[in-house]
């Protein structure tokens, strides 16, 4: 039985995806940027079945394989793009698939990011589309047609944008590889529980909130300034980047009819936390937010013992998950089943 299996990780939006231009070809409002992330990945193999129907089996942080129930959101997306590829291919056989993610899903920690670009990218080498695999871009367009827009983002290595534009121009442009800075995310964890508003509907609200057009105007020279500071490595732009740009997609999400608040009590101490870090320690560490409470922290590798130690001494931080630059997806030789 052919089998392929590949592994992908998640990234850290920088400047984040809110928002969509068009809500078929899940072209974004906005550019975005982002970072992959070293340990927070999903793993995946596929094999072409002789069965009737698709079978997909998922692993969730600490739980045990479970067939994914279809009638969810999420399911049908997964769904469509299994059957797009097939199309494509015009090999008609099924696939089995058997999918596991090392950290917590659905927390804010963009899983669909590594889910859907892992699953994509089987897909095109189980169904011998090798061509459209190895072209990064036209990966990245694959992904993108999957409706995860952080999942674009993970079909290159390093840092990388997802930018806005049309069915042929919107797809992921590397802006430097996995070594060009030696960054980290720490991840703290204040909430392992499923986000109540997924991102994918925060996407078709975010033009309800009377703030969105400000937004998408002001991140304009935002993206510019993240991306002049990755290229030189400048912490204290790039931070104060990232930190506008969260607390303005909050402010679009907290905004939208209806609204959705993610932070929790938590994340706000987190982020008087860090202020405060800054201001006293004079140590640059920056705070960013996807769809959940749990924060992110970005610094340099140089800090990480001293901020890693002072995220875990505040009362609401479970754990911290520490991440490093790393690889987009890719294939690898061990098989999941
Ligand atoms: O990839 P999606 O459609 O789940 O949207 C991602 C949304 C955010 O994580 C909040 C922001 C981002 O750019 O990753």
């Amino acid at each position: 039985m052919k089998k392929v299996s590949v592994i992908s990780p998640a990234n850290i939006a920088f400047i984040k995806y809110w928002g969509r231009a068009d809500h078929n070809l899940y072209i974004p409002r906005n550019s975005s940027i982002s970072m992959n992330i070293s340990g927070c990945k999903t793993t995946t193999t596929i094999a072409l079945s002789d069965k009737k129907e698709d079978e997909v089996y998922v692993k969730f942080f600490n739980q045990k394989y479970q067939q994914l129930n279809l009638n969810t959101r999420k399911a049908q997306a997964l769904l469509k793009q299994i059957v797009r590829i097939r199309q494509i291919s015009e090999n008609k056989s099924k696939v089995k698939i058997f999918s596991e993610n090392n950290f917590p899903a659905d927390a804010g920690i963009a899983s669909s990011a590594s889910s859907f670009s892992a699953l994509t990218a089987g897909l095109l080498l189980i169904y011998g589309l090798q061509d459209k695999f190895a072209d990064k871009i036209e990966l990245s367009r694959q992904i993108r047609l999957c409706g995860s827009g952080s999942a674009v983002r993970s079909a290159m290595d390093g840092f990388v944008e997802f930018t806005t534009g049309n069915d042929q121009t919107s797809h992921a442009v590397q802006i430097a590889d996995q070594n060009h800075w030696d960054l980290v995310d720490i991840v703290a964890l204040i909430d392992f529980d499923k986000k109540k508003i997924s991102s994918s509907l925060g996407h078709e609200l975010a033009d309800t909130s009377p703030y969105f057009e400000t937004r998408i105007t002001e991140m304009q020279s935002r993206i510019k300034q993240c991306r002049e500071a990755i290229i030189k490595k400048d912490l204290e732009k790039l931070g104060m980047a990232i930190e506008q740009d969260a607390i303005s997609m909050h402010a679009v999400m907290m905004t939208s009819r209806p609204p959705a608040f993610y932070w929790q009590p938590g994340s706000m101490a987190i982020i008087q936390a860090i202020i405060s870090l800054r201001e006293s320690e004079k140590i640059p560490a920056y705070f960013t937010f996807d769809a959940g409470a749990n924060a992110h922290i970005i610094t340099e590798a140089k800090y990480l013992e001293k901020v890693n130690q002072y995220l875990q001494q505040i009362p609401f931080v479970k754990n911290t998950i520490i991440n490093h630059p790393d690889l987009g997806v890719r294939e690898i030789n061990k098989h999941l089943f």
